[in-house]
């Protein structure tokens, strides 16, 4: 297949760039860069033998959109471009509607113009807020807390609407749980810029030496030791989730919602002890006031990933710190030029 993949130099994106090309379809990557580093597609060209085609392009602009699909023919599109930190979105709302919410409707706008149909799209458990009860299955109520989730939301009743009444248009909307870890090769990973927001990047950093130590927001939920507890899931069962959720809306010409999850819950304790034992590093932390917005516990109820598309996570918590870890040693600072770090911090 030809697959334009938006925000494809992103985190979740460039791994399921490494997995899309490895089974051998052709690839073009759009991404504004804006919260990722070209970089990342010198590190793919080292994975996969040569760098894929990509155009700088910024979803908010429908010229720009328009131009990504003149000349080109694409069998689908898969779409992580987002801006996705919930606290900015509550500082920046109209900017979280309109990167995400607009950028998707441009992008709707010209796969329709340009006849292509298929889209696969990145969405998040953020939809189900506080659940009623966990595991959390695809049919429970969506109820969001923050203007992210409030965008991932829109988006995703903007896509079934079209999916509905177009009938040339099917998509698979993914809702990931907690992606996590790195590519094996430790050439690509997660690299969250400034101050990471997600639990696995700030214990890398801490494990690394970066930052002195982790806050761990709450010791007194209701679960199995008081911190909160999440469904962490690595980034290749993700990217790889991506490439059969194409493969299934080709073959079966349908439409779907599916949760991407292990189905296994996982404390904030648990997951630091587990980074020790992959580091060798210890993980200094401090319980404070529990994070405006937090709930205590969310997992996945997976099995309707692997009814359809017989996909089921493989790799564990274990896999996913050693990975983190490996990423975070070869890459101290990301994909930053160490020289231009070394300047930023004098
Ligand atoms: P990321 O920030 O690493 O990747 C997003 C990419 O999209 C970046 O490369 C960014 O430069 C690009 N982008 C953003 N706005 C753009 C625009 N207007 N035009 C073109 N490119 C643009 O984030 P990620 O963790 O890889 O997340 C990918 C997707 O998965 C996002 O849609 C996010 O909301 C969703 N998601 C992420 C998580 C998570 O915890 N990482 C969880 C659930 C869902
Ligand atoms: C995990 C656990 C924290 C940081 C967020 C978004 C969600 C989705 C995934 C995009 C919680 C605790 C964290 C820290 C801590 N993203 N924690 N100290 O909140 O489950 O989900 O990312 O769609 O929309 O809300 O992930 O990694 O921030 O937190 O104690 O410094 O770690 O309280 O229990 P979360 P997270």
């Amino acid at each position: 297949m030809r697959i334009l993949v938006c925000g494809g130099a992103g985190y979740i994106g460039s791994h399921t760039c490494a997995v899309l090309a490895g089974r051998g379809h052709e690839l073009m990557i759009a991404d504004s860069f804006v919260n990722s580093s070209p970089v990342v597609l010198e590190r793919l060209g080292g994975i996969l033998g040569s760098i894929p085609p990509s155009r700088q392009v910024d979803l908010r602009d429908p010229h720009a959109v328009a131009s990504l699909f003149a000349g080109q023919r694409f069998d689908a599109v898969v779409h992580f471009a987002a801006l996705k930190a919930v606290g900015e979105s509550c500082a920046r709302p109209l900017a979280y509607f309109d990167n995400n919410i607009c950028g998707t409707i441009h992008l709707l706008q010209e796969m329709r113009e340009a006849g292509v149909g298929r889209l696969v799209f990145s969405s998040s458990a953020t939809v189900y807020g506080d659940p009623d009860a966990v595991p959390v299955r695809e049919d429970a109520p969506l109820r969001v807390t923050n203007p992210y989730g409030r965008s991932k939301l829109v988006m995703e009743q903007l896509i079934e609407d079209l999916c509905q009444h177009d009938p040339g248009f099917r998509a698979i909307n993914l809702r990931y749980f907690n992606p996590a870890g790195a590519h094996p090769s430790g050439r690509i990973g997660e690299d969250p810029g400034a101050e990471p927001n997600n639990l696995m990047p700030y214990i890398s950093q801490v494990a690394i030496g970066r930052r002195k130590q982790l806050a761990v927001y709450g010791g007194d939920w209701p679960t199995i030791d008081g911190t909160g507890v999440r469904d962490y899931i690595h980034v290749m069962d993700l990217a790889r989730a991506h490439a059969d959720a194409l493969e299934f809306m080709l073959r079966e010409d349908r439409s779907a919602t599916i949760n991407l999850g292990t189905g296994c819950g996982i404390s904030v304790l648990e997951l630091i002890r587990e980074f020790e034992r992959a580091s060798g590093r210890q993980v200094p932390y401090r319980i404070v006031d529990r994070r405006v917005g937090d709930v205590a516990e969310v997992y996945a109820d997976p099995g309707l990933a692997l009814e359809l598309l017989g996909w089921r996570a493989e790799l564990g918590v274990d896999a996913m710190c050693a990975d983190a870890w490996r990423w975070q040693r070869m890459n101290p600072h990301g994909y930053a030029v160490p020289e231009v770090v070394a300047a930023a911090e004098e």
